[in-house]
């Protein structure tokens, strides 16, 4: 079985932090959110991946390489527009050829990973005994996750007959059929290549994967599903970014992993501290993580606060938030809920005229507390 990563799109409910960077290479808990993913798929056992890539095909190229780093081969997949989940099957017809794949969003992320979800479908596909009464002679054409989730109008939503069956799939709906979303791993085999030629773009101009899955049902090819049990996010916007990197820090072992933290500073919880960070007269409360060779100084850092490397955090209080790598905040009172990202600089001075002085670029947010 080979592996699909679509890790093209342009992030736009990320601005401004991708204006410079992929969506997919955000880090949560100090790891970009693709490598979260890449490892998830190579414990399932895929070594063969090809990466769909639009705009920032170079940022990730340069972060992934040629996968190597987690026992994979990787091709890279170039789309020219972002036209669609279907479309990017399309794109990668030569490279799937004729065998099983398993569709990655690469801004998702599963707590409990794909090893079960990839591993039933496999044995299905392998199953070569006679039906059941009642069940399909025809191996499964593809397998989907199912997530409850409280918004099903922002998902793909399943639908469901009185018996209980998959009758259909239906992509944002405004009166949603089911709290039932489509999580942004699927299992296809290849006659899902028929189903994507076939399709006609949707309202917003996409080729819809929910529309091809809704091809093989509607053609009586098998679509299995199955319902998530571990959280699952979509990573794409603020809010769940930072719930993504305060469940991934609950989880954290708390290590020093070689940073020198001095005898007035402490150390609460689940805390790591990377090589050659240094911890100077500060607190760190965790679950929290703060990256090689950053500094915090006379400061407070809170509980899920993931701060990358090389930043400087000087005389502030912070928690509940992410920093990206080089950045520096100096003599902040608190700052919360916040995804700051690299080479940023945040201070506050004695100047006068007492002013917010501001350089931010297009689509920043500020929120000043008075
Ligand atoms: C896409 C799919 C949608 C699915 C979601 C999962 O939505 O179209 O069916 O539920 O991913 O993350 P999009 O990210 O394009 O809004």
């Amino acid at each position: 079985m080979k592996g699909l990563i679509l890790a093209g799109g342009s992030g736009s409910r990320l601005r401004p932090i991708t204006h410079t960077g992929a969506k997919q290479l955000v880090p949560v808990a100090n790891k970009p959110i693709l490598f979260h993913g890449l490892e998830h798929l190579a414990a399932a056992g895929i070594t063969e991946v090809g990466m769909v890539v639009g705009d920032t095909a170079a940022e990730i190229e340069a972060a992934v390489g040629d996968g190597s780093r987690w026992g994979m081969a990787v091709t890279y997949l170039p789309q020219a527009a972002p036209l669609g989940l279907a479309h990017a099957v399309l794109v990668a017809r030569d490279f799937l050829g004729d065998d099983d794949f398993v569709m990655y969003l690469g801004d998702n992320l599963l707590r409990d990973g794909l090893v079960g979800f990839v591993d039933r479908f496999r044995a299905e596909r392998a199953d070569r005994r006679a039906p059941r009464l009642g069940e399909s002679a025809e191996p499964p054409a593809a397998r989907i996750l199912l997530a409850r989730v409280p918004d099903p109008q922002r998902f793909g939503v399943a639908r469901f007959g009185p018996d209980g069956s998959l009758t259909g799939l239906v992509e944002k709906p405004t009166d949603p059929p089911s709290d039932l979303a489509l999580v942004g791993v699927y299992l296809f085999d290849p006659r899902v290549h028929e189903a994507v030629r076939a399709i006609a773009p949707s309202e917003r101009g996409e080729l819809e994967i929910t529309d091809a899955l809704q091809w093989l049902i509607d053609r009586g090819h098998p679509v299995h599903h199955e319902v998530l049990q571990g959280w699952w996010i979509d990573t794409g916007k603020l809010t769940p970014l930072l719930e993504a990197n305060r469940l991934l820090l609950e989880v954290l072992d708390p290590a020093n992993e070689g940073a020198k933290v001095d005898e007035a500073s402490q150390l609460d919880g689940r805390v790591v501290v990377c090589e050659d960070a240094e911890i100077v007269a500060s607190t760190v409360r965790g679950p929290a993580v703060i990256g090689p060779r950053t500094r915090i100084i006379g400061s407070y850092i809170g509980p899920f606060t993931s701060v990358d490397r090389d930043c400087e955090i000087v005389d502030s209080e912070l928690e509940h938030s992410i920093v990206l790598a080089g950045s520096r905040i100096e003599n902040i009172p608190r700052i919360a809920d916040s995804l700051i990202g690299r080479d940023v600089v945040v201070s506050r001075s004695a100047r006068r005229p007492h002013a917010n002085r501001l350089m931010l670029g297009d689509h920043s947010q500020v929120d000043l507390d008075q």
